[in-house]
């Protein structure tokens, strides 16, 4: 069967343009994420509403709103390009090319080291983009049930879904304070000692969480809750201020993230958790997404190691 609505439907850079207002939520982050102008963008965007003759958004205060029409649209214009993306790689791969693109979906906390694995990769094979998706661990979940990129990065692995998995680097949980704080004078803290300070958690659904209360189930700790924070850097500020202590993966205090930190010496801790790469079982790697794994798993990952043990990261 085919669709006579892709005649109407607009321009690949239109749908682009409006992919990027979908994400980005406004006509002028997409005019800086594409470097256009912004009435070169509302231009595009009227002219794409026009062809497919409903709204696709609505201007509520300063924000947009998207009709179901829109939503609609912003799905397949993901597909539409995705596809070309997919095309331009199996393309290379036709020609054996390490040319294209490379997609990697991964969680928030990761975003502390993957960029550090990813520079000197890009500088290897200059002839691979890269286009590197940070979420929440709920959506890259979902991007892997799409089977939306190559690879993803977890810790807290999701049970439901079939993988391929690499165990990659070590994932060290370690408890923070601020400079002030009366235990860090303490060479040896008991971890009882926990229970009795406010305590800043990560929020549900968060891996850095699961390995958190998996841990103290285990050594019956009770812990005593008084903020839960969605972000690694606002729990890490919240900390600073005096608000509580906590425990994050030890990632986030490497590449100068230790300042006003104190990391307490609280036995047993570290709560010891790794990172993995994870792909779609069955799913056919391309020659880039192999070229990126064998890298990974070699030199990546030594190169890696030796700068985190420079940062003083136990790993
Ligand atoms: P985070 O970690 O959700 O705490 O950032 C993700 C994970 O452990 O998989």
């Amino acid at each position: 069967m085919t669709s006579r609505l892709h005649a109407h439907i607009g321009t690949i850079r239109q749908l682009e343009i409006f992919l990027a207002v979908y994400e980005g939520g406004s006509i002028t982050a997409a005019s800086e994420m594409l470097y256009l102008t912004q009435p070169t963008v509302s231009m595009q965007i009227k002219k794409l509403a026009e062809t497919i003759d409903m709204p696709l958004y609505e201007q509520i205060g300063r924000k947009l709103v998207f009709t179901d029409a829109g939503h609609a649209l912003a799905t397949t214009a993901k597909d539409v390009l995705n596809s070309f993306i997919d095309l331009e790689t199996k393309l290379s791969d036709l020609r054996g090319l390490k040319a294209g693109t490379l997609k990697i979906a991964v969680v928030t906390t990761s975003q502390y080291f993957i960029p550090h694995l990813l520079g000197p990769f890009c500088e290897r094979y200059p002839a691979i983009d890269i286009q590197l998706k940070v979420a929440n661990r709920q959506q890259v979940i979902d991007r892997l049930s799409a089977g939306m990129d190559d690879f993803y990065v977890f810790s807290h692995l999701p049970e439901a879904i079939e993988m391929e998995t690499i165990e990659f680097l070590p994932n060290p949980l370690v408890a923070i304070a601020p400079q002030n704080h009366p235990l860090t004078a303490k060479k040896r803290i008991h971890l009882e000692t926990i229970s009795d300070a406010p305590f800043l958690m990560r929020e549900k659904g968060s891996g850095t969480r699961f390995a958190i209360e998996e841990f103290m189930k285990e050594h019956q700790i009770q812990l005593n809750l008084k903020m839960t924070i969605e972000s690694n850097e606002a729990i890490k500020h919240a900390v600073m201020s005096g608000l509580g202590i906590s425990i994050l993966s030890a990632h986030t205090l490497a590449f100068g993230g230790r300042a006003g930190l104190v990391e307490l010496a609280i036995k047993p801790l570290p709560i010891k958790t790794h990172w993995y790469f994870a792909w779609l079982k069955g799913k056919q790697l391309s020659i880039i997404a192999n070229t990126f794994l064998n890298y990974v798993q070699s030199e990546g990952k030594e190169t890696l190691l030796s700068e985190l043990r420079q940062e003083q990261l136990d790993v």
